[in-house]
C-alpha cells in the first residue's frame, strides 16, 4: 500500500500577459492505494498538470503532497528514487535502439554498467521485445515503442509508476496488449495512470479519480462511483418498447430508438421483471464508466477548454 494524501493542491499557469490560469482547484485526497490509479478528464481537466506536481517535475501553487510518507514539494530527492514517469509525449531517443534506450536510461538513474546490462536484458525479456531489441524506434510499430517505453521505466524498479496516456493512438489489439503488460506491473508496482478510454480504466483500475476543470468531481473504486451516483445499473431495451411501462429512473432515448435506463438495484430488478413479460429484447449492465462520466462531466460541461 502507498499512502496519497493531498491537500488543498491548487496550479495555476501565468501566460505571457500575466494572464493566469487554474489547472488544478483545491485538490484534496487521502488514500492507501495500490495497483491501478487513474485520473480521467477531459481535455484540459488537470491530469497532467497533476501527474507532473505529485511526480516532482512542476511546483504547485498551492497545497500539499505527500506520497509514500514524502512531502513531495519539499523533498523531491528522496521521492525521486521511488518513481518513474512516462510523460504524455515521451518518446524514445531516436538515435538509439530499445535496448540502448533503456540501457542508457539505467545508467542514468546510477546502476553501474553491469547492473544496467542484466537488468536490460531481464526487462526485455519480460516483455517479450527480444526480437525488437536492437531495432531503431522508427523501425518499430507505435504499439511496439509504447512497449519498450513501459519496459524502460520498469526496468527501473521504482515503487510507483506514472504513465501519462501510455495507450492513447494504439490499435486496439496493441492496446490490450499493453494492458497485458499493466495488469503485471500492478503486482509490483502502484500504477499512476491517465488515459481518455474509459473501458480501460474501468477494466485495469483499482481507483479512479475524475477531474473537471481542475476540481475533483468523484474518486473511488468503480463500484463506489456507481454507487455513489445512485446509478447502479444500466438497462438497455431495444426497439418495439410498449410505452405503457413505467420507466423510473434517469431515463435516455438514443436516436436508434432504444432506451437506456439508469436505475437503482431495486428499480432495475423490477423493470426487468415486467420486461420478461413482453416480447422486448432487453439487457441490464452495471453502468460503464463512460455513461457515468457523461452524467457527472458532459451535463454540467459543453464547453471546451478549461478557460478561467
Ligand atoms: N505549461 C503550461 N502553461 C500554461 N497553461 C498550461 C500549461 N500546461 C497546462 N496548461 C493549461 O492547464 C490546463 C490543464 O492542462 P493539463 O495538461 O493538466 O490537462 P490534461 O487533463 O492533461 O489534458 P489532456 O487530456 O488534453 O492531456 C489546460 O487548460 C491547459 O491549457
Ligand atoms: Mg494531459
Amino acid at each position: 500500500m502507498v499512502k496519497l494524501i493531498i491537500k488543498n493542491l491548487s496550479k495555476s499557469y501565468v501566460d505571457k500577459k500575466s494572464k493566469s490560469l487554474s489547472a488544478l482547484k483545491k485538490v484534496s485526497l487521502n488514500l492507501d492505494i495500490n495497483g491501478i490509479f487513474t485520473l480521467i478528464g477531459r481535455n484540459g481537466a488537470g491530469k497532467t498538470t497533476f501527474i507532473r506536481i505529485v511526480s516532482t517535475e512542476l511546483l504547485p501553487t498551492s497545497g500539499k503532497v505527500y506520497l509514500d510518507g514524502v512531502d513531495v514539494v519539499k523533498n523531491p530527492k528522496e521521492i525521486r528514487e521511488r518513481i518513474a514517469v512516462i510523460p504524455q509525449e515521451a518518446a524514445l531517443i531516436p538515435w538509439m535502439t530499445a535496448r540502448e534506450n533503456i540501457f542508457a536510461y539505467l545508467l542514468w538513474r546510477g546502476l553501474s554498467f553491469k547492473e544496467a546490462k542484466e537488468r536490460t536484458n531481464t526487462v526485455l525479456t519480460r516483455f517479450k521485445l527480444e526480437k525488437y531489441a536492437d531495432k531503431l524506434p522508427r523501425k518499430l510499430s507505435g504499439g511496439t515503442k509504447r512497449k519498450v517505453l513501459v519496459a524502460l521505466v520498469i526496468s527501473s524498479n521504482a515503487k510507483i509508476i506514472f504513465l501519462d496516456e501510455p495507450t492513447t493512438g494504439l490499435d486496439p489489439i496493441s492496446r490490450r496488449e499493453l494492458w497485458e503488460v499493466l495488469t503485471e506491473l500492478k503486482k509490483e508496482h502502484l500504477v499512476i495512470l491517465t488515459t481518455h478510454y474509459l473501458e480501460e480504466a474501468e477494466e485495469l483500475s483499482d481507483y479512479i479519480i475524475i477531474l473537471n476543470k481542475g476540481k475533483l468531481v468523484k474518486a473511488g473504486s468503480i463500484n463506489n462511483i456507481r454507487d455513489a451516483i445512485g446509478y447502479p445499473y444500466a438497462i438497455k431495451i431495444f426497439k418495439g418498447f410498449n410505452k405503457k411501462i413505467r420507466l423510473n429512473g434517469k431515463v435516455v432515448k438514443k436516436n436508434d430508438g432504444t432506451f437506456q435506463v439508469f436505475s437503482d438495484e431495486r428499480t432495475a430488478n423490477n423493470l426487468a421483471k415486467k420486461l420478461i413479460k413482453t416480447k422486448v429484447k432487453f439487457s441490464i449492465n452495471p453502468t460503464s464508466l463512460e455513461d457515468i462520466f457523461y452524467m457527472l462531466v458532459g451535463d454540467i460541461d459543453k464547453g471546451e477548454e478549461n478557460e478561467n
